[in-house]
């Protein structure tokens, strides 16, 4: 599913012109997340939203520094610097919510971690 609302507000290469960052030339600057929810089973479903929620603030953490490395304001760039940090937190509160809405995912990064030691 695209997200038609990024692509009406960010026409192709109509975003930041001279920008030699991610956003230019992007057609669309935010991912696709939920895919076909008529095809998720039922007991995925929270799992589907909670990953699609941290897929959609990681974007918004990627957006707003990108945005803070473009612009020339130091003002502009501590605000979008400040709401990128409170765009971390949403990721972490959806990503401990999905780890304990998803054993499998639990026991993937208990996993990594031991291994890491
Ligand atoms: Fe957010």
């Amino acid at each position: 599913m695209k997200c038609e609302r990024a692509t009406e507000k960010f026409p192709e290469k109509a975003f930041i012109p001279d920008s030699p960052t991610l956003l230019w030339g992007v057609k669309n600057l935010l991912s696709e997340t939920i895919a076909d929810i008529k095809k998720t089973r039922p007991e995925d479903l929270d799992k589907e939203i909670l990953r699609a929620a941290m897929i959609a603030e990681l974007d918004a953490v990627n957006i707003y520094e990108q945005m803070a490395n473009l612009t020339k304001s130091e003002e502009i760039r501590k605000i979008l610097l400040d709401i990128a940090r409170e765009e971390k937190i949403h990721v972490a509160m959806f990503e401990t919510v999905l780890l304990q809405t998803d054993e499998e995912f639990l026991q993937v990064y208990i996993d990594y971690a031991l291994a890491k030691r």
